[in-house]
């Protein structure tokens, strides 16, 4: 078997963004204003504020407005809801995220409802959820969007395809599978519990891994010729001493010599959720702007 190809999830994440820089400059020629993002960073959790800097730079690049709310460790509850709902209250901002996981004390689930579905950028309101779910227009999470544009970039239509996603977590798993199912995939949700979970992925067209665990998928467990899109951005130990490495959920070097098409991690998925979340805010301007 050839290698696969490589997916470029950098590459695509760059035209998505295009778009969207391209789109933002129509709405503000329209509404006398840009879109407006707030990120909404609670506490000093490192990758966290890695990802907050990486969301801001992208969204001043891509001609939006940029909003960062950075409150200590130490927040209550009702401080982070006085704070949502002074953003859903606020009309020149479209999207608001809070960075998650939050510190611990804070309940992630109450502050994620408190937030206005028309601006809950995430996609993960109830009310989102449940559009999704019911094949209605929604804000569809970021990663799981950008897991599927992915996909579709090897192959326009998914129609009848076997598709595995391995997770069943409520921010990717559970999204993706609903997308599938949307593109008209045969959908297997695998997890933890699952027997038998090699012969389970093995049948796959479509393997989208989203478990978090580091190279768990192996090249025999893989379709020849399938499309394997791995979501998993796990921090290893590297072959020198002190250095670490990212890795996927699937053992790359083995997967990629049975797969037709595979991403790499880095440089996959990763770059595909920032890109989504700047489409998912423009498109949450163009919506708010609509109903007025
Ligand atoms: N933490 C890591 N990724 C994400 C994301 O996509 N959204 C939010 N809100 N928090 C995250």
């Amino acid at each position: 078997m050839a290698e696969a190809r490589l997916i470029d999830g950098k590459r695509i994440a760059e035209t998505v963004r295009a778009d969207v820089a391209a789109g933002v400059a129509r709405f503000a020629a329209r509404a006398g204003r840009p879109p407006g993002l707030a990120v909404v960073l609670v506490g000093e959790d490192p990758a966290s504020q890695v990802y907050v800097r990486s969301k801001g730079k992208q969204t001043v690049e891509a001609g939006m407005r940029s909003i960062e709310h950075k409150l200590p460790a130490t927040t209550s509850q009702r401080e982070l809801l006085d704070l949502v709902a002074a953003l859903n209250r606020d009309d020149a901002i479209d999207g608001i995220l809070v960075q998650l996981p939050l510190p611990p004390g804070l309940d992630a689930g109450a502050v994620i409802e408190a937030i206005d579905p028309a601006k809950d950028v995430d996609g993960f309101h109830p009310v989102n959820a449940g559009r999704l779910a019911i094949g209605a227009p929604s804000l569809v999470p970021c990663t799981p969007l950008g897991s599927v544009m992915l996909a579709k970039s090897v192959s326009a239509s998914l129609a009848g395809m076997e598709a595995v996603v391995l997770g069943r977590s409520t921010i990717v798993g559970k999204p993706v599978a609903q997308l599938l199912l949307a593109e008209d995939c045969t959908v297997t949700i695998a997890h933890s519990k699952t027997r038998h979970l090699a012969d389970v992925v093995r049948r796959a067209d479509l393997v989208v891994a989203a478990v978090g665990r580091p190279e768990m998928v192996r090249g025999d467990w893989i379709k020849p010729g399938a499309v394997v899109i791995d979501v998993g951005i796990n921090r290893v130990a590297g072959a020198e001493p002190g250095k670490t490495k990212l890795v996927g959920d699937v053992a790359f070097d083995e997967a990629s010599r049975i797969a037709g098409a595979i991403t790499p991690v880095p440089g996959g998925v990763g770059p595909m959720t920032i890109a989504c979340l700047l489409r998912n805010t423009l498109t949450a301007a163009e919506q708010r702007a609509e109903r007025r």
